[in-house]
């Protein structure tokens, strides 16, 4: 498949920065935060999908320029620069849950701009469902402006219900949360739903044409 989901990892930082400035222009985590929740954190998992046509093209562009460079000490090549640009780039999105005793709590999930609408967030919150399940997870939950449309959807389409507010959460603009929470997501009418869509979103993105280089 042209998308990846892997596990984030320090080195990923810089480009979750920059994605989460873009995702979420009034309310960042710091880097720090990140990084905290990385190296401390051992309830926390935390995700990126890679396009891997995007590191497949820089990949190129890297063999490219550095043809016929010859590293030092002689026949050891110097990492590329532009390969691990690259490797940042094909980043396009991030998501991450924290598990609380049986309950996976959904801490972000985030897409760049400009690949929205094509499935790269479901793919996201599937893998944080699987993760959940991998971990022993029994309910999912989360909180989300009332404002946000596009997230309330993207939860809703996986059984997210709206189950309380609360007031005022958010600092930057004083604008309520929803509190969200899945059904026990070990019943069989969840499971179910579950793989229905994650069948039908992985065939979506399975025609997903690479970007033609
Ligand atoms: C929410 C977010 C992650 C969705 O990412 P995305 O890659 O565009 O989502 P997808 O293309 O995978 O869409 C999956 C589902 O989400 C819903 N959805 C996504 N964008 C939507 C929009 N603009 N309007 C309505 N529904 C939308 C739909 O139900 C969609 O399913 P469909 O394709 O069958 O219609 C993205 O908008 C984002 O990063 N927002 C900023 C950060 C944020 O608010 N995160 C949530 C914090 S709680």
């Amino acid at each position: 498949m042209r998308y990846a989901i892997e596990k984030m990892t320090l080195a990923d930082l810089p480009r979750i920065t920059e994605i989460e400035k873009l995702a979420y222009p009034t309310s960042q985590w710091p880097t720090s935060a990140y990084r905290r929740e990385l190296q401390e954190n051992t309830w926390a998992h935390y995700i990126v999908v890679r396009d891997t046509t995007i590191a497949a093209r820089y990949q190129q562009q890297a063999q490219v320029n550095e043809l016929p460079r010859r590293g030092f000490p002689f026949g050891f090549r110097q990492p590329s620069p532009v390969a691990s640009e690259a490797h940042l780039r094909s980043i396009v999105g991030y998501a991450g849950l924290w598990l609380m005793v049986d309950e996976a709590h959904v801490t972000t999930i985030a897409t760049h701009p400009a690949v929205r609408r094509r499935g790269l967030g479901e793919l996201l919150l599937v893998a944080l469902i699987d993760i959940g399940y991998e971990i022993g997870a029994r309910w999912m939950t989360l909180e989300v402006r009332v404002s946000n449309e596009p997230a309330k959807a993207l939860y809703h389409k996986y059984g997210f219900k709206i189950v309380s507010t609360r007031p005022r959460y958010y600092s930057d603009n004083n604008e309520d949360a929803y509190i969200m929470w899945t059904d026990e997501i070990t019943l069989p009418d969840y499971r179910q739903m579950f793989a229905d869509h994650k069948a039908q979103l992985l065939a979506r993105l399975a025609q997903d044409a690479p970007v033609p280089g």
